[in-house]
């Protein structure tokens, strides 16, 4: 009998392409390590927030954020039931606009890595949607927590009700960086006629001097 071939690591779940925020997890993986700061924008069921410590972890530090209350409970019971203890997470009832607030003043500028994953919550309420401004000014936030080769990932859905401005305005956001400071990539499927979802990498580079 053939033995089958082993599941390629760039791989989605069913073998193919990664998708939107396996390259996010991807990139993210590669870059993070123990005793690193990282923070979830969009905690949801946190699924995003769990890699984010198994990457960090023991040592690290996730911030998580996400406004609706049964976001953060669920997220904060996940994190708890892996076996996490409460002193290696952040997980805030709030707005990501507000990040940097949220973010302690002894990790602002130290983020390795930052989390985006817009859009609605799959399987709760679909009205409860990232919005294009408050998402232009959490990204605008992200870049300036970031660490010099820090990296912001954003995974887009212009396929959901309002995504299509909300990619278009981050697309602009994306494009306007100035090139000296980061380093900006677009992943997306190109041979699909729907408006697939998209990966955002940026890639602050140490050569930045603030935003
Ligand atoms: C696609 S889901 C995130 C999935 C999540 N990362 C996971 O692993 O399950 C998008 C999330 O963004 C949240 N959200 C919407 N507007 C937000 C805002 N202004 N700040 C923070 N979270 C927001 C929604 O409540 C929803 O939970």
């Amino acid at each position: 009998m053939e033995t089958p071939p082993p599941h390629p690591k760039l791989a989605s779940h069913s073998g193919g392409l990664p998708s939107a925020v396996r390259w996010a997890q991807l990139l993210l993986s590669d870059r993070l390590g123990p005793g690193d700061i990282a923070l979830d924008a969009t905690a949801g069921n946190g699924h995003d927030t769990l890699f984010l410590c198994q990457c960090v972890d023991p040592t690290g530090h996730v911030y998580a954020m996400d406004v609706q209350l049964a976001a953060v409970t669920e997220t904060r019971k996940r994190l708890l039931e892996s076996g996490l203890s409460a002193e290696q997470f952040t997980v805030i009832h709030a707005g990501h606009e507000t990040m940097l607030e949220a973010v302690a003043v002894e990790h602002q500028q130290k983020l390795a890595g930052i989390m985006f994953n817009l859009g609605y919550l799959p399987g709760s309420d679909k009205t409860v949607i990232t919005c294009t401004e408050t998402t232009l000014a959490a990204v605008s936030a992200a870049l300036e927590l970031l660490k010099p080769g820090g990296l912001l990932t954003i995974a887009v859905y212009p396929g959901h009700e309002g995504g299509a401005q909300e990619q278009k305005a981050i697309s602009e956001w994306a494009a306007a960086l100035p090139p000296r400071s980061f380093e900006v990539q677009q992943l997306r499927p190109v041979n699909r006629s729907a408006s697939p979802p998209e990966c955002w990498v940026i890639w602050k580079s140490p050569f930045s001097h603030g935003k």
